[in-house]
């Protein structure tokens, strides 16, 4: 008789992968990443204080800097900045940014986002706008990496050490921690309100429940990877925040499971995506909130009929209660209720799972897919 043990499944938790197991610690790495930053309704990053509040009141320009996954938490942070602190933001590839001899100002921050603190151009993209004399924030995973140590502020994120390739809960961590300085500016430069304050401290709080529930769509998940292990080409709608997180989802099937992925928005659909809808083609879409976002919601169930009317194969996300989609969609995977700003943060998690058991089904390496590396520290 013996034990079956080796010291690597025990890192991994019992989980066949790393990813695997990181997904599934999303809800401890949002909740130690606000955890201290919210405090009895009030948000405060004392990094940022540190900056003084006279030069977080004079920025009148964002530019956020990253690359994959770190750039699209960086597009979804960008809403919320701009809606609590009413500051333009702009998201720019670290490579483009470099070389397009970029505008800026002693007024312009730019907040860096990268999960290892290492990547070669996000690094070279910082120190140019050291050298210029714009404030820098990074917002890290890795304490002590280059970029948070050649930036003016660090806003760490507190994920713990991310094993496999592909990021997840990272990348949960950076839009927690983007929407948290979006609340700290907003309250120093006076534009967010204490009900807004106070709204945003709440879904804070019910953030890792929601994300834990999330978790739970792994089963019905696994099922729908089964049947599509075939697929050769999935797409992805969404709008506003739902935009982005539908441009990480395509990135995630890329990744791992090898499979030609695009991610739209969804208002886009009539402005060419449509004509790739035929007999079969899969489409995940994100629906928002009919509660909280109707205008946005009734707009995407149009989209919904409108691909589903030439054959598309919809699955659709949709927070649980949402009736509307049932007669168009051909799988309903339920979210928990949120926020609506809060809603890639358990959204992202299905298309996690769907990426994982997909590369699973076609018997690929899922934590180390070919090509590519955690880190990418050369140009
Ligand atoms: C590599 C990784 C991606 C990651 C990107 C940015 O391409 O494979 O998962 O999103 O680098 O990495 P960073 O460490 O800067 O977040």
């Amino acid at each position: 008789y013996e034990i079956a043990w080796d010291a690597e499944a025990a890192d991994k938790g019992g989980w066949s992968s790393f990813m695997a197991k990181e997904i599934t610690e999303q809800p401890e790495a949002v909740a130690n990443t606000f955890r201290g930053r919210v405090v009895d309704g009030r948000v405060e990053i004392p990094e940022l204080s540190a900056l003084g509040e006279e030069r977080l009141r004079e920025v009148d320009r964002i530019v956020i800097i990253a690359c994959g996954t770190a750039s699209y938490a960086g597009q979804i942070g960008a809403y919320a900045i701009e809606r609590w602190a009413r500051v333009p933001v702009e998201v720019q590839l670290s490579h483009e940014f470099r070389y397009r001899d970029p505008v800026l100002s002693p007024s312009t921050m730019v907040i860096s986002v990268s999960q290892s603190g290492e990547t070669m151009d996000t690094l070279m993209a910082v120190k140019y706008a050291k050298d210029r004399g714009v404030t820098t924030v990074s917002v890290c995973n890795t304490q002590s990496a280059t970029i948070p140590r050649e930036s003016d502020a660090a806003v760490y994120t507190h994920a713990g050490p991310e094993v496999a390739v592909a990021s997840t809960k990272a990348f949960t961590a950076q839009i927690t921690a983007l929407y948290l300085i979006g609340l700290h500016l907003g309250r120093v430069r006076g534009t967010l309100s204490p009900e807004e304050e106070a709204q945003a401290a709440s879904a804070f709080e019910q953030l890792p429940q929601a994300v834990a529930e999330a978790v739970e769509t792994h089963e019905q998940i696994a099922q729908l990877a089964h049947w599509m292990a075939d697929t050769r080409s999935v797409l992805f709608l969404g709008r506003h925040v739902g935009y982005p997180t539908a441009l990480e989802g395509a990135l995630k099937l890329k990744e791992i499971a090898y499979i030609h992925a695009e991610g739209f928005a969804a208002g886009e659909l009539k402005h060419g995506p449509i004509a790739l809808i035929d007999h079969g083609q899969p489409v995940f879409v994100l629906v928002p909130s009919p509660r909280r976002s109707p205008v946005m919601h009734s707009k995407v169930v149009s989209n919904i009929q409108e691909i589903r009317a030439r054959g598309a194969r919809v699955i659709a996300i949709v927070e649980k209660g949402d009736t509307a989609v049932l007669p168009y969609a051909d799988d309903v995977i339920r979210m928990p209720l949120t926020d609506p700003l809060f809603e890639p943060l358990v959204q992202v998690v299905p298309l996690q799972w769907f990426a994982l058991e997909l590369s699973t089904a076609k018997g690929l390496d899922v934590d180390q897919p070919r090509n590519l590396a955690k880190s990418v520290t050369v140009e």
